[in-house]
């Protein structure tokens, strides 16, 4: 299990606290699991883990070792749900830097349609230069803007170079099983497709196609995903604050009733930044409604000691962090001693890097505490596929948990609609006028 220590919370809230909030937890629990609360129609996440490879995970592995075996650069099309999850996924396993040196038999994987910005298009151009490549399209709509722009560009890329029946071997889309643009565009031009369950909200899709195929693609069998996430479905049932979804749902409840209005989700590795950006969406846009939500903000220490630390440290005490730590690799790297020892480094000559970064672990952790910052610890352990789908489900399970906790419906996002019609209407759009 994944361990939630509050020992850091305790300046603000008191077991009596802790104990008052155990009837609204285990209310908030059971309507998710009995699926009798808003948003009831979208809990479809809650099946996804499983212990047997389906057929869509079948098809999955086949589709990643095609793509992997004739494919340099695998192009991964979507945005919000659609996208962080894949990315997140990828980066925490094998770091931001992964698609160094990769190419054919190990493409490099990047990520389109998660954007307008025309930079970033021209840099993804320029990346596909002289390249081989394929392309998924996550869309569960089929209709948002941004991927149906970059779908449209890579599709022609792919034609012109590959001509229409070997574009058509290159394209695979995941979108819902029967309605949308992107289902439509699908059957016609005949791309192999994998599903978004019609009950299965994009922020809470990881654990279907949209993450495990950009995962498989990346050599990560989405089997060894699942063992977690099928562990974590059983282990985080329990009924009791022994249940660390319990410990996080709850303390993050009381402490936005005693004006902690804004979560740092950390942790001190840097391949983490995407995880978090993923927590961030799912935590944002499932509470974030009827004037209600803890504002979640991500953070990579040690880099943002050094820019959010000041505001951390004595700023508005409106926060409180959750740290995520990881146990420490086995390949170690050890400091060496310098005869010259012009930097002053010789006292840590022989001790690890990791020893070092347990002890800024230790010291944020103190000086934070002590400056009035309630921390909650989230110790995940082993950093691997298994944990990493323990990880998803123990978030999304949390996430639910909190959100009826709150009051509001975890599983809609009718603020998101705002910007699209404003943006509609100034791009002319039919249907959208003044
Ligand atoms: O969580 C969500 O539902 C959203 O972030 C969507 O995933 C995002 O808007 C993309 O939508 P779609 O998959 O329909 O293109």
């Amino acid at each position: 299990m994944i361990k939630v220590d509050i020992s850091n919370v305790w300046g603000d809230i008191s077991l009596p606290d802790l104990l008052a909030v155990e009837k609204e937890v285990f209310a908030a629990h059971q309507t998710l699991t009995e699926r009798t609360g808003p948003g009831n129609d979208f809990l479809g996440w809650l099946d996804l883990p499983v212990e047997e490879p389906t057929d869509e995970i079948i098809r999955i592995r086949a589709a990643a070792e095609r793509i992997r075996e004739s494919s340099d650069v695998f192009v991964v099309i979507g945005i919000g749900g659609s996208y962080l999850g894949p990315r997140a996924a990828i980066e925490l396993l094998q770091g931001c830097n992964h698609n160094i040196g990769k190419g054919k038999g190990n493409p490099q994987i990047f990520f389109a349609g998660n954007g307008l910005s025309t930079r970033a298009w021209n840099e993804l151009v320029r990346l596909l230069e002289g390249k081989d490549f394929s392309i998924a399209i996550i869309s569960k709509s089929g209709t948002t803007t941004e991927p149906a722009i970059a779908t449209r560009a890579l599709r022609w890329m792919l034609e012109r170079k590959y001509g229409t029946d070997g574009a058509r071997k290159r394209t695979y889309a995941i979108t819902d099983p029967c309605k949308g643009a992107l289902r439509q565009m699908a059957e016609e031009e005949g791309w192999e497709t994998f599903v978004i369950p019609p009950d299965v909200g994009g922020r809470y899709s990881v654990l279907t196609a949209v993450g495990l195929l950009p995962m498989a693609v990346a050599g990560i069998d989405p089997m060894d995903v699942m063992a977690g996430a099928v562990e974590a479905k059983k282990a985080y049932d329990l009924r009791s604050f022994e249940n660390p979804v319990w410990l996080y749902a709850g303390i993050r409840n009381l402490l936005y009733r005693k004006g902690k209005a804004i979560e740092l989700f950390e942790s001190f590795e840097p391949g983490f930044k995407m995880l978090g950006g993923w927590w961030q969406q799912l935590f944002g846009e499932s509470e974030g409604k009827d004037g209600k939500g803890i504002f979640p903000v991500t953070a990579e220490f040690t880099a943002d000691l050094h820019s959010l630390g000041q505001m951390i440290q004595q700023g508005e005490r409106n926060i409180f962090e959750t740290m995520v730590r990881f146990d420490p690799p086995e390949k170690q790297y050890v400091v060496g001693s310098d005869a010259k020892n012009l930097d002053g480094l010789n006292y840590l000559a022989g001790k690890t890097l990791d020893f070092v970064d347990e002890k800024a672990y230790l010291g944020t952790l103190a000086a934070h505490v002590d400056g009035g910052v309630p921390v909650i610890t989230m110790d995940v352990g082993e950093l691997n596929e298994k944990k990493l789908g323990e990880l998803f489900y123990f978030l999304e399970l949390s996430c639910g948990v909190s959100a009826y906790m709150l009051g509001v419906n975890p599983f809609n996002q009718p603020g998101v609609e705002f910007y699209k019609r404003n943006m509609f209407q100034l791009l002319g759009k039919p249907g959208y006028e003044a």
